[in-house]
C-alpha cells in the first residue's frame, strides 16, 4: 500500500526506495502467489511528489538527479513487471501522471467507478517523463493516449475500464471483493504456469512474429523444467485417463 494519504500518497525518493525493499521482500517470499498494489485513503496515487522528485532535485548534481530517479523508474517499471507473482492494481482514488507506470507496470487493473485518471503533466508544464509514455501506448490506444497526455482532462474509472487501461471497474463498494476474488483465482493456479504465460505475454508485445515463436517456444520449454508440480502430467491425465475434468471449463486438481 502506497501509504502517505496526506500527500495523496505522491511518490516521493523515500516512497520510491521503500517500495524497491517491499518489491524483493515479495519476490523472496516463497507463499507469496499475488501482490494488490493499492493507496491508503482517497488516492491510488497523485503521481511524482513534485516537490521532493521535482523542485527539491533542481539543486542537485546530474549524477544525484540520475540516482533518485533511478529508483522510481526501477521499482515503477522493471521490477514491478518482473515480479513473479501475479500482481493487481487496485485503483482505489486518484491516478496521476507518474502513477500510470505502477498502474501499467501491474499485470491486472481494477478501479472504482468513481477514481479519477489524469495525465496531468502538460498542466503543470512539463512533458510526461520516466516512461510514462511508453506505458501510456502500451496501455492504451493511441487516440485516446494522445487526447489525454496532451488536453490533461480527467476520466473516471468507468472510462478507463471502456478504453481498456484497466480490466475492470466496480462500484467502489464492491473494490476490495473483486480484487480478492481475482486474487483467490490466482492462488488456485500454478504458480510456474502463471509467471511463465505473464511474462510471455508481457515480453511479446515488442516482439516479431518469429522471434516471439522463438521466444514462446524457450518459454514453453522453461515452464516445464521449473513447473515442480508436473501440471501438464496431472492435467492430462485427469482429462484424457480419469476424465475427471474438462479443462475447457476448470483447471485441474493440483
Ligand atoms: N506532489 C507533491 N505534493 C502533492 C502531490 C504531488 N503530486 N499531490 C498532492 N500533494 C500534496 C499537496 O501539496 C497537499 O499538501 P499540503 O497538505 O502539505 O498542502 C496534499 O498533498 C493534499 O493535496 P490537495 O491538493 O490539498 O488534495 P485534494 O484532494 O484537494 O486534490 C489532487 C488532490 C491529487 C487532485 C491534487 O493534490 C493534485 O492535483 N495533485 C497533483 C497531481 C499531479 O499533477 N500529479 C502529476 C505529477 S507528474
Amino acid at each position: 500500500m502506497l501509504n502517505r494519504p496526506e500527500k495523496r500518497n505522491c511518490m516521493s525518493p523515500t516512497l520510491n526506495n521503500e517500495m524497491l525493499e517491499v518489491l524483493d521482500a515479495v519476490a523472496l517470499d516463497a507463499e507469496a502467489r499475488v501482490m494488490v498494489l493499492t493507496g491508503a485513503g482517497e488516492a491510488f496515487t497523485a503521481g511524482m511528489d513534485l516537490k521532493e522528485f521535482f523542485r527539491d532535485t533542481d539543486s542537485m548534481s546530474r549524477a544525484q538527479r540520475d540516482i533518485v530517479q533511478r529508483s522510481a523508474f526501477e521499482w515503477q517499471g522493471p521490477r514491478l513487471r518482473q515480479l513473479p507473482v501475479t500482481t493487481i492494481a487496485m485503483v482505489n482514488g486518484f491516478c496521476f501522471g507518474g502513477g500510470f507506470l505502477p498502474l501499467s507496470s501491474c499485470d491486472l487493473a481494477v478501479t472504482a467507478d468513481d477514481a479519477l485518471f489524469g495525465l496531468s503533466e502538460v498542466n503543470w508544464g512539463i512533458i510526461p517523463g520516466g516512461n510514462v509514455p511508453h506505458a501510456v501506448i502500451q496501455t492504451m490506444n493511441l487516440r485516446d493516449a494522445m487526447y489525454y497526455s496532451i488536453t490533461g482532462e480527467t476520466f473516471d474509472g468507468r472510462k478507463a475500464a471502456e478504453m481498456g487501461l484497466v480490466n475492470e471497474s466496480v462500484p467502489r463498494e464492491r473494490l476490495l471483493a473483486r480484487v480478492l476474488e481475482i486474487a483467490e483465482l490466482m492462488k488456485s493456479k500454478n504458480p510456474a504456469i502463471v509467471r511463465g504465460t505473464k511474462e510471455t505475454i508481457r515480453h511479446l508485445r515488442t516482439m516479431g512474429w518469429s522471434e516471439g515463436e522463438n521466444y514462446i517456444n524457450a518459454k514453453f520449454a522453461e515452464a516445464q523444467y521449473t513447473d515442480t508440480e508436473q501440471g501438464r502430467s496431472k492435467g492430462l491425465t485427469q482429462f484424457l485417463d480419469e476424465k475427471s475434468i474438462r479443462p475447457g471449463l476448470e483447471g485441474y486438481r493440483r
